[in-house]
């Protein structure tokens, strides 16, 4: 697998974000497999950590990187339905190999990543943003503006999900969103 040659190999950091002393900026596919394979996929096949779509035209990798230093954080964007949504048409696109490193946790770092992940959909002109979250991971997307639009389901040898949904651009989100 190419999985770069260390979690200090992404583009240049473009934004930043005091609160969470990082820079959150566009990273190569290769370069969000590091932590993938430790947050997300631990014990797996190496090739778990690339996923469908992953070298894609419009999908788009986030990292975070702390001040000076590595990577500490990845998300990624793939233009793609909502399986069940009322209007498959509609531009929406999905969050996945959302990770924080365990010891950045709980200080920011996912909130800067969803928020850029928020603008670019934005950007794009996109309506939605959905992904098959952890459920141990709900109330993070709940506190960014998410809601939960399935049953609990299983993903085998990952664990219990649901699926969530946050509308972009109508003003549709709950209030209190932020990320
Ligand atoms: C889930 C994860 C990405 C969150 O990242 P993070 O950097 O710790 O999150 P933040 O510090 O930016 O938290 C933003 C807000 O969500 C809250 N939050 C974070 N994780 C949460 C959780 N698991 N449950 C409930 N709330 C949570 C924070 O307290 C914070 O709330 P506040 O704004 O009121 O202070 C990170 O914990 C992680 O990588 N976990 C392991 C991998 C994983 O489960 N990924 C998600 C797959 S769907």
């Amino acid at each position: 697998m190419d999985a770069g040659d260390g979690l200090n190999d992404g583009a240049a950091p473009v934004g930043r974000e005091p609160a969470s002393e990082s820079a959150v900026g566009p990273i190569p596919a290769a370069a969000t497999r590091p932590l993938r394979q430790t947050l997300l996929r631990p014990g797996a096949p190496a090739e778990q950590s690339v996923y469908p779509g992953d070298d894609d035209a419009p999908t788009v990798h986030f990292g975070a990187h702390v001040t000076g230093g590595g990577l500490v954080g990845v998300a990624s964007l793939y233009r793609e339905a909502r399986p069940g949504a009322d209007h498959p048409e509609a531009p929406a696109w999905r969050l996945r190999g959302m990770a924080v490193a365990s010891e950045r946790q709980r200080a920011g770092v996912g909130a800067a990543l969803l928020a850029a992940c928020v603008a670019h959909v934005e950007g794009a002109g996109g309506t939605e943003l959905w992904c098959n979250a952890r459920v141990p991971a709900v109330g993070f997307y709940e506190r960014a503006g998410f809601e939960t639009v399935s049953p609990v389901f299983d993903i085998a040898g990952v664990g219990p999900h649901v699926v969530m949904r946050r509308p972009i651009g109508g003003g549709e989100a709950p209030r209190g969103a932020s990320g």
